[in-house]
């Protein structure tokens, strides 16, 4: 799927790689708030940044819940690729899916995102037809998600240039990855000279 986005590269990575806003902007749809604590850890590592999840129950909501009928404990993890790729994974045995997304500037706050998800299904969901019937229903469903984004990206554009910041981006604690993917980015754009952006990793609790 192709997706024009009204942001930057690096706050779409960071979206795409945000599991808190899912109970908002994807409530229904994708997950909502279920109040439990996620603990999890933020490892910045030859040019990758990843978010593991340590929560083996997530109660998915939409297509989500159609990989997990047995209550499989969930792996979950995100990760960003230098310079704009990020890959999602939710895997429970043998099923799961996984969302790769290419970012593409075509402008320092548009971008057209490639989005190609794959999937495989329980072994108890019988046949290959099962999938093919269901690739209609993954691609509208995915189309609504991305849209949500699509809106709120903008909005977020929208606030960051009419802030006090002049759409320059100010990272709290509260970012979790936000400046691990600038920090990379940066380093990027400003020539990659030296050695780049130091190894690091910090556990992290949030609420979803
Ligand atoms: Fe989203």
């Amino acid at each position: 799927m192709v997706t024009r986005f009204a942001n930057g590269v690096t706050n779409l990575v960071e979206n795409f790689m945000d599991v808190p806003h899912t109970s908002f902007v994807h409530r229904g749809w994708f997950r909502n708030p279920t109040r439990k604590r996620v603990p999890s850890t933020v490892k910045r590592h030859a040019g990758r940044v990843r978010m593991t999840y340590h929560q083996e129950e997530d109660a998915l909501t939409g297509l989500g819940r159609l990989f997990n009928p047995r209550g499989l404990p969930l792996v979950h993890t995100d990760e960003f690729i230098v310079p704009n790729v990020t890959r999602v994974d939710y895997q429970w045995g043998d099923s799961g899916f996984a969302i790769n997304s290419q970012c593409t500037p075509i402008g320092p706050t548009d971008t057209l995102v490639y989005t190609a998800i794959s999937y495989r299904l329980p072994v108890d969901v019988p046949g290959a037809w099962v999938g093919r019937a269901l690739t209609p229903l993954v691609r509208w469903y995915t189309r609504q998600v991305i849209q949500q984004d699509v809106r709120i990206m903008e909005t977020q554009r929208q606030g960051l240039k009419g802030g006090p910041g002049g759409g320059v981006y100010s990272s709290t604690e509260a970012d979790l990855h936000h400046a691990d993917i600038e920090a990379y980015r940066r380093w990027l754009r400003e020539g990659a000279h030296g050695p780049g952006p130091e190894d690091a990793e910090r556990d992290v609790v949030f609420w979803v």
